[in-house]
């Protein structure tokens, strides 16, 4: 047991007076501070090989939540078994103004407009290369600076500099808060991208290259996507970012600006999820992110398509205690269904599960 995972259920309620960015600095410091945990062993029957990896189980930290590098061991102290750093750009960068986060205690859920606030790559390889000789799957998340004159240079500039460092490297066209990003999803640009970091692939032995989409896509987007995507052969799909979309919601941020997170994206990105899984099948494998706050949920993504899954927002409202939780309830749902892994699960339900935004 963790620390933090003690400290959270005392700490939360004055976490939660303070202005949510201060609230997540003070929680990035004091997990820096903490003193060293070792993982909990997962149960055995939820290992995920991939990408020349064993992930103890499918759960693993979000991109967003530590952008520079600062704490990844400790977030896999938490039970985590893999952690995404970043996004990071070429760059430091300040990001938009404050206020620039928020929580929509009524949804448990966030809006961000954060704008790749970050340390810039040398912050991040420096600390990356100083937990060289440790355990634990760390992938970086990687973007472009907002006054990017080559955008697609920077995202090629990234593999370069997290070539030896990462356990993965994502390739981040999604976030709604860098004007122009998303653009990069279109095919046209997908396949310029793609192909520059496929040339610098081909010249250096790279990490896997895993793309990251938005939950809003159309139907013929999702095909463009697809098909770039498996036909380019990089390694996986994250599905999905934040969405600009505003879902019934409840709380009175619903109205700022910025990525909404948390279990009103969940629908939409479950959906997106899916329907991209009836796309690429198992040609492509796909983490399932957005929404998920419980064992049920994650156990909808993998019946949706996802192989590995990613959460953030839930964390904030329900500690690290979460964790274990989820990672539990996988396994007494593995069992019931009386499948010897969870590969026999992924995308089983996804037919059911692509109209699910539209319910
Ligand atoms: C405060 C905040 C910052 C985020 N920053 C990033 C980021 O830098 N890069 C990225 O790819 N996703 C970022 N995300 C999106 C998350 O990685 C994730 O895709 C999204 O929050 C959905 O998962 P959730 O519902 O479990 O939070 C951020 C999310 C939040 C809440």
């Amino acid at each position: 047991m963790t620390l933090a995972r003690l400290a959270f259920p005392v700490l939360r309620p004055m976490l939660h007076t303070l202005d949510a960015e201060s609230a997540h600095r003070l929680t990035v410091t004091a997990l820096s501070l903490a003193p060293e945990a070792k993982a909990p062993v997962a149960p055995p029957g939820l290992e995920v090989d991939l990408f020349g990896l064993r992930f103890a189980h499918p759960l693993g930290l979000a991109a967003g939540f530590d952008k520079n590098g600062e704490v990844p061991d400790q977030m896999l102290a938490q039970g985590l078994s893999f952690v995404e750093v970043g996004t990071v750009t070429p760059r430091p960068q300040s990001g938009n103004p404050r206020p620039r986060l928020f929580r929509l205690a009524k949804d448990e859920a966030i809006i961000n407009r954060m704008g790749f606030n970050n340390q810039g790559h040398d912050a991040l390889r420096r600390r990356l290369a100083q937990r060289r000789e440790r355990h634990g799957i760390v992938g970086v998340n990687i973007g472009a600076n907002k006054d990017a004159s080559d955008r697609v240079g920077d995202f090629v500039e990234g593999l370069k500099a997290f070539a030896g460092l990462a356990s993965y490297v994502t390739v981040n066209i999604s976030s709604p808060n860098t004007p122009g990003l998303r653009d990069l999803q279109g095919k046209d640009e997908l396949r310029a991208l793609i192909g520059r970091l496929n040339d610098e692939r081909a010249r250096t032995s790279s990490p896997p290259l895993l793309v990251k989409i938005a939950p809003d896509l159309s139907e013929s987007a999702l095909d463009d996507i697809a098909e770039t995507l498996v036909a380019m052969k990089v390694d996986g799909i994250i599905v999905s970012n934040t969405t600009l979309a505003r879902p019934k919601l409840r709380s009175p941020q619903a109205s700022e600006t910025g990525g909404l997170s948390g279990p009103p994206l969940f629908a939409l990105s479950t959906s997106a999820l899916a329907r991209l899984y009836l796309r690429v099948g198992r040609e492509l494998p796909l983490i399932g992110v957005g929404g998920i706050d419980s064992a049920d949920t994650a156990w909808q993504k993998i019946e949706a398509g996802a192989t590995l899954l990613q959460l953030y927002s839930a964390l904030v409202y329900k500690g690290p205690a979460l964790v274990n939780d989820i990672v539990e309830g996988l396994s007494l749902r593995r069992k019931a269904a009386g499948a010897a892994s969870l590969s026999a699960i992924v995308g089983r339900a996804a037919v059911a599960y692509q109209n699910l935004a539209g319910t």
